[in-house]
């Protein structure tokens, strides 16, 4: 009796570990299919030949007003630049006159005013990049629940810097495939982890008008605001690359006057 009761309890226990067993696979299966877009890995993006690479690299004027003209035109109706002021335009080649009438073209928030009302007035060198939206729940509610970040420094603030932000403007091109289930609202775009990304293709052919005449390709206009914001989130590294460029000169005459010094020294002892 004893010997049975064991018997069956051993055959009920391996059952259950079974039943148990065919129940988290089938969660694994399940939960893999459901997760199939979470999964999807953000594609690698390729390193572009970027002028302030390397040890004394520097910025392309040319290249940050044309990406300035691509960030005002297009990219400012939804993402602001508040750690940069209309006065620093003059840093990458702007004349005072053309940041104050860049400056005009924004409006800012200021106040309160003797009646203690805030009020709107035309921007001056000396204020930020505003938002477009009045606070970051308007931004979510016309954005399809997504707040479009400040791009002061989204460049230092993504891996992979300039060469993701590129790719991810260039990634729109590209139709989403057959099995991918694309959430509404939401744009396919390869390099954005999960592979759909609120912000609405950006950049269309001919979306600016350069001054210099180059001809605005999407990926021109990528590679020129990303330019652009490679300088927003450093704008010190041209000055860094020139003192360290300087610090490196003296340094190499310092040691030809220190060694002749030493043979001067030296001279009469043998
Ligand atoms: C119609 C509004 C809109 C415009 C125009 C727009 N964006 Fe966006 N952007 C968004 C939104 C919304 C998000 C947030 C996306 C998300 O989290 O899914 C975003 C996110 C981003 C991000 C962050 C991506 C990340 O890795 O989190 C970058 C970089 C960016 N935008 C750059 C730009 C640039 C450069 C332009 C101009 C060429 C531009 N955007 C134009 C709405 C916009």
């Amino acid at each position: 009796m004893i010997v049975l009761k064991t018997m069956t309890g051993l055959k009920l226990g391996s059952l259950r570990r079974m039943a148990t067993a065919v129940v988290v696979a089938a969660g694994i299966v399940f939960t893999s299919g459901l997760s199939a877009n979470a999964a999807e890995e953000a594609r690698e993006y390729e390193s572009h030949d970027w002028s302030f690479y390397g040890l004394f690299g520097t910025y392309d004027r040319a290249s940050l007003q044309r990406g300035y003209r691509v960030y005002k035109d297009v990219c400012a109706s939804c993402h602001s630049l508040r750690l940069i002021s209309f006065r620093n335009l003059v840093e990458i080649g702007f004349t005072e006159d053309e940041a104050k009438g860049i400056a005009s073209e924004f409006t800012v928030e200021d106040g309160p005013d003797a009646e203690g009302d805030m009020f709107e007035r035309t921007a001056r060198l000396s204020d930020r990049i505003p938002s477009p939206y009045r606070n970051d729940n308007e931004a979510r509610s016309i954005n399809n629940g997504a707040l479009p970040p400040d791009l002061s420094l989204i460049v230092k603030a993504r891996h992979g810097g300039p060469n993701y932000i590129f790719a991810l403007l260039n990634g729109y091109s590209e139709e989403a495939p057959e099995d991918f289930h694309l959430t509404d609202g939401m744009t396919y775009n390869p390099y954005f982890a999960g592979a759909e990304i609120a912000m609405p293709e950006p950049l269309f052919e001919d979306a600016v008008e350069y001054g210099d005449g180059t001809t605005a390709s999407v990926e021109q206009m990528a590679e020129d605001v990303t330019h652009f914001l490679a300088w927003a989130s450093e704008p010190t590294l041209d000055r860094r690359h020139q003192l360290g460029f300087q610090v490196m000169i003296f340094l190499i005459l310092l040691t030809g006057l220190f060694w002749i010094v030493k043979r001067r020294t030296w001279k009469d002892m043998h």
